[in-house]
């Protein structure tokens, strides 16, 4: 808002101005310019988008997507970075829960103040440095991470919000024993966490940590056109002729190619890569190959970690290479929250796997009850990450422990099986 602050009109000059009615005129003007300019902000669509006249913002979508719009607000993609507040911030800023300690000397505090929230380091209970809450990346389903501004830089504050412990622990890969708050972000985390990052030197989007970030040129949230590429022509061309109910200017997406559809997800749930060019101006159709080098290093699906790689996984699975249609899409609607939604999962395996098809599962011991409501926790159980890690406090001791992810390599898992029957038997 720093259009707003310019020079500060003082209430006696005010009181001065109202005698005089032209200037009195020029004040009215000047509130409904400031009102017009606050309603701009919060509708994106009057004003220019940063990535260019051919997008037009979700919010013009909204007015002929109701439903599909409706679903978005409550979806991780939406909500996986955003500005800080004390409504996007998960993890609790009154004490005791607001503290992590490294040990017995050092720790960092989370405190508020009005509006602000920051990160405090402290060393033998001298208060050292802190920093401010700027940017929450994470919809807060198993993680949220924090980042903070300085200069035309942004980096990582030392300390994140686990849901699994449902408190703040280290930030995955940062040092054991103290606060680190000097982690700069590169525009490639933006990549896959918003909608645009626009940095001022050449962008590499790459893992340059050189990079400078222009400041109010960043979209958060992953919006409509980040995954449908630019829609200024669409929402246009639909807005002058109504009675048109065919999509033009626009990707059919089930018009595209099987490796055309994987691409559009695989582009950020494949694992952290060395980019050739930005991933932003990735767009339904675009080819996964023009944006990262070939991942020379992992090429085995099993030693995979489980963590972002949702593609490999799935695609190293007999399902995808046995079938000719399988795509994230037969199992995920992307516009939708179905976290935990284990029936609806379930049926969506059993539109390939039945009885019918004679392809439907073959472990006979398994009770009907589990069978058909939860193919997944024995097909796709959730697997420790060696990636996201966390040190939380067992017992008094600060030990490191892994957060559990879902694998994308179904098969069968003979032990996990013998888990949920086991649990299954306790509560019959
Ligand atoms: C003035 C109305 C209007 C606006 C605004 C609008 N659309 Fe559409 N859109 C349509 C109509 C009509 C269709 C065709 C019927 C349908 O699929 O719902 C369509 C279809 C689509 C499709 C489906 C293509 C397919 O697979 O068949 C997508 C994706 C889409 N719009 C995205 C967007 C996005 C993103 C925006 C915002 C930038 C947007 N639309 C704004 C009217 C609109
Ligand atoms: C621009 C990057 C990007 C693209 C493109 C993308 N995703 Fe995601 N996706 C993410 C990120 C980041 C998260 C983690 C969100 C969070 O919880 O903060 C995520 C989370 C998810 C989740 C878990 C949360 C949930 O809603 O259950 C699913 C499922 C998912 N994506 C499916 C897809 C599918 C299917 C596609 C392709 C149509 C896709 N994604 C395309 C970045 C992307
Ligand atoms: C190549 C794409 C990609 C890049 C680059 C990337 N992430 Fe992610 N991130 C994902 C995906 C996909 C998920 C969710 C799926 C999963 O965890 O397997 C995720 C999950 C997360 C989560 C947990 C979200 C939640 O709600 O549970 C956090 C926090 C996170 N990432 C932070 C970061 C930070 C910080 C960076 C940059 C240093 C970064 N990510 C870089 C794709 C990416
Ligand atoms: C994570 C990527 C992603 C995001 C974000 C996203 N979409 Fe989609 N959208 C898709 C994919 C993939 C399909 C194709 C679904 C299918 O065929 O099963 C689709 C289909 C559609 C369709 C046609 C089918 C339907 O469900 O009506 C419309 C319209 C649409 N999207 C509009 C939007 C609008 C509007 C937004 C923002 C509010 C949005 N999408 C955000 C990936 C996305
Ligand atoms: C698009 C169709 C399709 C969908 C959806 C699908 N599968 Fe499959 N799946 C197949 C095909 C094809 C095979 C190869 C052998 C066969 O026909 O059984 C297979 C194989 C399997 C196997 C044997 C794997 C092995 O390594 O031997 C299991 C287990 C399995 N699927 C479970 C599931 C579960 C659980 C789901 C839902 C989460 C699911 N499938 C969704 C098509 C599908
Ligand atoms: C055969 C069905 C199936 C296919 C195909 C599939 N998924 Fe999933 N996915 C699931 C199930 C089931 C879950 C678990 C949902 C839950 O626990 O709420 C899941 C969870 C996820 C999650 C959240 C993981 C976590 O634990 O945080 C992400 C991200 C995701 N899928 C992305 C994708 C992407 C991207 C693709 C394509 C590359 C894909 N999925 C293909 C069935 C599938
Ligand atoms: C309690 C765990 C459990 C549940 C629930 C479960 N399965 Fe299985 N499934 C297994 C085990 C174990 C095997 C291997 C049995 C054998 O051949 O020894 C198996 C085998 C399979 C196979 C391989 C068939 C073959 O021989 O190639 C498919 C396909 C399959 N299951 C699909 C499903 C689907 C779809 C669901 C949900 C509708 C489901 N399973 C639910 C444990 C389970």
């Amino acid at each position: 808002m720093v259009l707003l602050s310019g020079d500060s009109i003082t209430p006696v000059a005010i009181s001065e101005m109202i005698f005089h009615k032209k200037i009195w005129i020029a004040v009215i003007t000047i509130v409904f310019s400031i009102a017009a300019f606050i309603s701009c902000i919060d509708n994106e669509s009057n004003t220019a988008d940063v990535r260019g006249p051919e997008y037009a913002g979700s919010q013009t979508c909204m007015n002929c997507h109701k439903d599909v719009y409706q679903h978005y607000m409550l979806n991780a993609h939406k909500n996986t970075s955003t500005f800080a507040s004390g409504k996007s911030i998960f993890g609790s800023f009154s004490a005791p829960h607001n503290v992590f300690a490294y040990n017995d000397s050092d720790k960092v505090v989370m405190h508020a103040s009005a509006d602000s929230f920051y990160e405090t380091e402290y060393k033998n209970g001298v208060q050292k440095r802190s920093e401010h809450f700027d940017i929450v990346i994470g919809s807060g389903r198993k993680a949220q991470t924090y980042l903070y501004y300085k200069d035309d830089q942004v980096f990582e504050l030392p300390v994140s919000y686990f849901i699994s412990i449902g408190a703040w622990a280290n930030s995955p890969g940062f040092p054991l024993t103290h606060p680190y708050f000097d982690r700069p972000i590169p525009s490639i985390c933006f990549g896959c966490h918003s909608s645009a990052a626009n940095v001022s030197i050449p962008q590499t989007g790459s893992l340059d940590v050189t990079e400078k970030y222009l400041p109010g040129q960043q979209i958060l949230g992953i919006d409509c056109e980040r995954c449908h590429g630019p829609a200024k022509a669409h929402a246009d061309y639909q807005t002058k002729h109504p009675e048109d109910k065919t999509a033009k200017f626009i990707a059919v997406i089930n018009k595209l190619t099987r490796a055309q559809q994987m691409d559009m997800c695989s582009i950020c749930h494949s694992g952290v890569q060395q980019p050739i060019e930005p991933i932003f101006s990735f767009k339904p159709g675009s080819k996964i190959g023009d944006y990262y080098y070939p991942d020379a290093l992992h090429t085995d699906a099993d030693e995979l970690d489980v963590h972002g790689r949702q593609a490999q996984k799935i695609m190293a699975s007999e399902c995808y290479r046995q079938s000719t249609n399988l795509t994230c899409l037969s199992c995920h609607d992307p516009h939708k929250n179905e976290n935990d939604n284990m029936v609806a999962f379930s049926n969506r395996c059993m539109n390939c796997h039945s009885e019918i098809n004679h392809n439907f599962c073959s472990d006979k011991s398994v009770p009907d009850s589990i069978l058909k409501t939860n193919c997944i926790d024995c097909h796709m159980p959730a697997q420790p990450s060696k990636a996201v890690q966390m040190l939380s406090d067992v017992n008094g001791k600060q030990v490191l422990q892994a957060d559990y992810i879902r694998t994308h390599l179904v098969t069968i898992y003979p032990e996990e099986t013998k888990k949920v029957l086991a649990i299954y038997k306790k509560q019959h």
